[in-house]
């Protein structure tokens, strides 16, 4: 049975300081060498978790909706973060759609980018409380997923991670049932739109060494997106453990 992914989302946070000492327990324990375990750290950082990664995963968690290179100040390619063998890249995490205003056509410029250069996107959907409560979550998860139908590329192969947003740094979690049925609700979306596309189906949301077990034992998901939990390094330790 594959390895499930275990993908860190640092967020802001972190510091050179941090990263080295954090990088360095994992190194001594058991999970140097595990390419399932990514980091997605801040931008400026990325050279360092390369350095000090032990055949740990490296992941960015945006990038530009500009491909290639040019006058696009501020911004960073997929074609830049090649260089740096990054293998995955969040795109349309709730906390940017949310600050910034993403939204589909522009996340979907995104996968195309990482796409057409061989990064592996983590397109990241869920929907806030109030959605949840009026029980019409799927429609808006469905809209969410949409995009995909739009995307101009050859082979479509990416990761979807369902974090619900009212589950994102509170402690709630969705009942096992719930996240089963969005499990489900993405595949089979996925298999009726595009049959040919290769995904895989992440959970994220207060994720903890408590939770994990059980969030790893329902069929058909491929690993967890953390926040919060993946910068305690006994926390992280244990939910990698489980994977
Ligand atoms: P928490 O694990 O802190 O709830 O954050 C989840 C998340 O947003 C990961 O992308």
């Amino acid at each position: 049975m594959a390895k499930k992914l275990i993908v860190a989302n640092w967020k802001m946070n972190g510091s050179i300081a941090k990263i080295e000492h954090d990088l360095s327990v994992y190194k001594t324990n058991a999970l140097t060498n595990s390419p399932n375990v990514v980091f997605a750290l801040p931008m400026p950082y990325l050279y360092q978790t390369i350095d000090l990664g032990a055949g740990f995963g490296v992941a960015c968690q945006d990038i530009s909706q500009f491909c290639g290179f040019g006058a696009y100040t501020g911004e960073i390619s997929a074609a830049m973060l090649l260089e740096f063998n990054v293998k995955y890249t969040l795109v349309g995490h709730s906390e940017r759609r949310a600050a910034i205003g993403e939204d589909n056509s522009l996340l979907a410029k995104k996968l195309e980018n990482l796409i057409s250069v061989g990064i592996t996107p983590i397109l990241c959907i869920g929907e806030p409380r109030s959605i949840r409560d009026s029980g019409k979550y799927q429609g808006f998860l469905i809209d969410q997923l949409s995009l995909l139908t739009s995307l101009n590329v050859e082979v479509l192969e990416l990761v979807i991670a369902y974090e619900p947003i009212w589950a994102i740094g509170t402690g709630k979690t969705p009942t096992i049932e719930e996240i089963t049925e969005i499990v489900n609700l993405i595949h089979s979306f996925v298999q009726k739109t595009s049959a040919h596309a290769k995904i895989l189906v992440l959970y994220g949301g207060s994720v903890t060494g408590k939770n994990i077990a059980d969030i790893l034992h329902i069929p058909e998901i491929a690993g967890v997106l953390v926040g919060g939990a993946s910068l305690k390094v006994d926390e992280f330790t244990a939910i990698c453990t489980e994977a």
